[in-house]
């Protein structure tokens, strides 16, 4: 397609229109009659700026194609229909931050292959997702849509959704976008939408990571971020979107803007008006105004007033139409026809689900249940087919939801639904109580910010009822961020991190219940004992007193009179129905020197895992770096790699790890990146607090 050809037919305000996204639901005959007269660049599928937490209708695929056939026929370009398809269309799975709990990038690259093919039968071909947003803080509803604390699950994260939606064949199957750019995981107190403040090292060696990883595997798209970055709103940030994302990263696709993320430069007070607001993102390196309105109405007085150069408008426009172009969109601007079969998507569905439950404590062995035990069932959404599906998950299909109830009862006859807080004597006779507690997913997601991570009172006298009440009681947990339970814990004898698994996710509990499925998920974020311990995270630098209660240094006390520095579960963990074992950890050649390492020769490190248990599990198996002496301070471990796979009984198997240039190094006080000579740990282990290592030397 000859790009440059189209720019040169379009006049300004056609230029505009093309970097302009408008609303489109329920407005049907209103978008035909304005497509008409303009070529729109894209149309987003939403209510408003929060609906990707409500219920939407799909709009039915003969008005999608009568619009892209408008487009066509009046300006010969094909439309954008995006919308935020964040883990889930016809099929649903686990919330991302699950997702990524299952440490398992090919299953969730699958999932999102599945979620794109089905999202583009419904004629979206957009989806805001993935969203990379690292964060420390579980109070922030948002947590549950990314990868959680790590950025290297971040890095893994982008790179399996990226490559899921857009496919790997020579065209963009279906245009991803990295979001928000950048920081915005940051937010203070876990209050969405409220300040950050970013030194260039964090933002660098954290929050940065993932969307390099996201450009580096092609995404198409990146989203603007709502926060500031060391005052500097990012829809206003030319050393963001353009120095770093650009000019750095070499990013070819464009910059959407969050809605509501230019208009707000007024409220931010940088910008007196939306014709500011305009100016100041666009000359920034902003390219797409998602529902703003601020190009539509202002670019054309602003470049005749000689404020914003036609050279950028044009460049916006290349940007936008080259996507297009990626997407075989000219040449085939309607949906597809193929049919689907959504039967394995359920299937994969069901495995990621069951895959991304973390087994917390498992004492005496409580479970897995047996089919003939008498098990008493009560809690909350125990027959909730919405609720299970998380937060966004907008375009929703109940009918594919199996509830925690339909999922058990499917494997038993003897399960008994009891009243959730009653103390029933008749539960003393039965073989174990599941209680599934949870919370609600209007409270999670964005908008969604709670002061106190802490269970409910109604929820812990519930789980006390049921211990007087019987001597083994299972927690199945429906949380989709970190809670504190260190005042609870103690009163469950087993305990699963479900978070809201999705469509499947009746089935998938009870493969993990019943033990079809040993669990193998791994928490992505810390457990804190209690509110007050947040933020905290494994990947913190060293204390200079040798306080940090999260390692269980010598001055912890230093951290708090009134409660341990340790969390209550470190990153990394989760349990299984086995027993594992990682042995003889050695590096093949344990010193490299700095050309070397740069010309890309990579330290092999390799340990043998065994399944001592009796159990067929999978098992991941991480891999921590420290820095021992460097110019600045480094995290006292940092995630660089792991491996899951699965083991059967006795099984024993060699699991190596590459480390290289790319993984030794950090960005430094002049932001570039560079490995620093002089020995590293290599930690090779089960989780954060793996403590066995092997040394190596950068000469
Ligand atoms: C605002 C959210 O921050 C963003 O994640 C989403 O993609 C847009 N609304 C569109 O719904």
């Amino acid at each position: 397609m000859d790009i440059e050809k189209i720019i040169s037919n379009l006049s300004l305000k056609e230029k505009i229109a093309q970097i302009s996204q408008i609303l489109y639901l329920n407005n049907h005959e209103e978008v035909v009659e304005r497509l008409k007269k303009e070529p729109i660049g894209s149309l987003i599928m939403a209510t408003d700026a929060l609906s990707g937490n409500k219920e939407l209708d799909a709009v039915s695929e003969e008005k999608m194609n009568e619009l892209q056939e408008i487009s066509m026929k009046y300006h010969g370009i094909p439309l954008l229909f995006g919308t935020d398809i964040i883990h889930g269309y016809d099929i649903t799975y686990p919330v991302p931050l699950a997702m990524t709990a299952a440490f398992d990038p090919d299953a969730v690259k699958e999932a999102f292959k599945n979620i794109a093919e089905e999202g583009r039968k419904g004629g979206i071909n957009w989806t805001f997702t993935p969203m990379l947003d690292v964060s420390r803080d579980p109070r922030w509803g948002r947590v549950i849509e990314g990868p959680g604390e790590d950025p290297y699950l971040g890095e893994k994260l982008a790179e399996s959704v990226v490559k899921g939606v857009q496919g790997d064949g020579d065209k963009v199957y279906m245009a991803a976008c990295a979001k928000h750019y950048v920081g915005y995981g940051r937010s203070e107190g876990g209050r969405d939408y409220h300040s950050t403040d970013i030194s260039d090292y964090q933002l660098r060696n954290y929050y940065l990571r993932a969307f390099k990883s996201a450009v580096k595997s092609g995404c198409s798209t990146v989203m603007n971020s709502f926060n500031e970055i060391s005052g500097m709103p990012t829809a206003a940030s030319r050393y963001l979107l353009t120095d770093v994302l650009r000019g750095e990263f070499g990013f070819e696709g464009f910059v959407i803007s969050d809605w509501g993320a230019i208009v707000q430069l007024i409220r931010q007070g940088i910008a007196r008006d939306k014709k500011d607001c305009a100016e100041l993102s666009i000359n920034a390196g902003l390219d797409m105004d998602m529902c703003d309105n601020c190009f539509y109405d202002n670019l054309k007085e602003l470049v005749s007033e000689g404020k914003v150069s036609m050279e950028t408008i044009d460049e916006a426009v290349r940007r936008v139409l080259r996507v297009k172009n990626s997407m075989g969109l000219f040449e085939e601007p309607y949906i597809p026809t193929k049919s689907m079969d959504l039967e394995s998507h359920k299937k994969l569905a069901r495995e990621l689900a069951a895959d991304s439950i973390v087994l917390l404590k498992n004492e005496n062995n409580a479970l897995p249940l047996k089919p003939e035990d008498n098990i008493a069932v009560a809690g909350e959404f125990l027959e909730d087919k919405r609720n299970i599906l998380g937060s966004w998950a907008s375009l929703f299909e109940l009918r594919n939801s199996v509830t925690i109830l339909d999922g058990l009862k499917a494997v038993s006859d003897n399960i008994q639904v009891h009243e959730f807080g009653c103390e029933d004597t008749r539960l003393m006779f039965k073989d174990a109580v599941v209680l599934v507690l949870g919370e609600h997913y209007s409270i999670t997601g964005e908008s969604a910010n709670l002061s106190s991570i802490e269970l409910t009172e109604k929820q812990k006298e519930m789980i006390k009822i049921a211990k007087r009440m019987n001597k083994r009681v299972i927690g199945v947990l429906m949380f989709s961020r970190p809670r504190a339970m260190e005042d609870i814990i103690d009163k469950f004898d087993a305990v699963v991190y479900a978070w809201h698994g999705g469509s499947e996710m009746g089935n998938a509990v009870a493969d993990v219940l019943f033990g079809k499925v040993s669990p193998s998920g791994k928490l992505p974020m810390t457990l804190p004992r209690v509110t007050g311990q947040v933020p905290i995270y494994y990947n913190a630098p060293p204390s200079g007193r040798d306080c940090n209660g999260y390692y269980g240094d010598k001055n912890y006390i230093l951290n708090y009179f009134d409660c341990s520095g340790r969390p209550l579960y470190p990153f990394g963990y989760g349990l299984s129905y086995s027993e594992f074992e990682i042995k003889d950890i050695k590096v093949k050649e344990d010193e490299i020197s700095l050309d070397d390492l740069r010309a890309g020769k990579k330290f092999k490190i390799s340990a043998k895992v065994k399944n001592t248990g009796k159990t067929d599990s999978k098992f991941v198996t991480m891999c921590f770096i420290r820095d021992d002496l460097a110019s600045m301070t480094r995290p006292l471990k940092e995630l660089k790699a792991f491996d899951k796979s699965m083991y059967k009984s006795g099984e024993k198997k060699e699991v190596t790890f590459e480390l290289g240039f790319d993984d030794l190094g950090f960005y430094r006080a002049d932001s570039k990146y560079a490995v620093e000579p002089g020995t590293f740990k290599i930690y090779v282990g089960q989780d954060s607090y793996a403590e066995d290592y092997v040394q190596i030397t950068v000469k």
